[in-house]
């Protein structure tokens, strides 16, 4: 039984330490102790020891949006893992489609950060999707499954296992819609399908796949409705209290 999960990265939306003080205290206030649903939240670096402090107690975890592919070194503006650990982050996000696009992380990278962010215990919240001229072109389950082995091969079953699949379609990040819930549903079953061929049944049960991309509190329900969507990763709607609470308890 795969637990649902919600999680909400506030990428930069969020511009000074008061804000993200006064949104995680909103979030923490209404759903700090929801025990059926696990929940986590994704400020910027700066702000994980502001955010570990707040949700020091409760149900609440928290984590970074990014990770350095490499452990130490002479690696000018990144941040060691072991820091993260340090600051208490249990998830990672890995090769967001605003990294890839903007920052050029490549399928490789990604690997690589999985493989660091588990050797650590951090569970990897790794983001796949197509793109708009790839759902045009009919190649994004090409890409899906390029993505998937890519962030899953050569990883101990075990830890495989503990590794969350963040499905983002490019094309419905910060619309005013998500992608549909049908769609959203195949796709969720196309990945397991992936996983299932590739490392076997107990793994691809295993596995939780969550949806991200302009969920918002009136979608919510039909997509965790959905079989094989294990929860959401919210963006925009999760900037304030009230909507990503609703998010949440909607999923309960
Ligand atoms: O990681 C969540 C994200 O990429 C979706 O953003 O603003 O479309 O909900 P948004």
């Amino acid at each position: 039984m795969r637990k649902i999960i919600v999680g909400t990265s506030w990428k930069m939306h969020i511009h000074s330490m008061k804000e993200g003080e006064k949104l995680v205290e909103g979030i923490y206030r209404s759903v700090g102790y929801v025990k059926e649903v696990e929940m986590f939240i994704l400020p910027t670096y700066p702000m994980i020891p502001m955010i570990a402090k707040k949700l020091e107690t409760g149900n609440i975890k928290w984590g970074a949006q990014n990770i350095c592919m490499m452990d130490k070194g002479a690696y000018t503006g990144e941040v060691p893992p072991l820091i993260l650990k340090e600051l208490g982050c249990s998830y990672i996000e890995i090769g967001h489609a605003e990294r890839r696009a903007t920052f050029g992380e490549t399928d490789k990278d990604v690997h690589k950060k999985v493989r660091l962010s588990l050797e650590y215990d951090m569970i990897p919240v790794v983001c796949i999707g197509e793109t708009e001229e790839d759902k045009r072109e009919h190649v994004g389950n090409v890409r899906l499954h390029t993505q998937v082995l890519w962030a899953l091969n050569g990883l101990p079953i075990e830890e495989m296992k503990k590794v969350i699949l963040a499905y983002e379609p490019v094309w419905a990040i910060g619309k005013a819609e998500a992608a549909g819930a049908e769609y959203v549903e195949n796709i969720h079953g196309y990945v397991r399908s992936i996983i299932e061929k590739e490392y076997g049944r107990d793994v691809a049960q295993a596995i939780r796949i969550i949806y991200g991309g302009s969920v918002n509190r009136d979608n919510t329900n039909l997509l965790t409705k959905q079989e094989n969507v294990d929860g959401l990763f919210v963006g925009r709607f999760g900037l304030n209290p009230e909507d990503f609470s609703q998010i949440v308890k909607t999923t309960i």
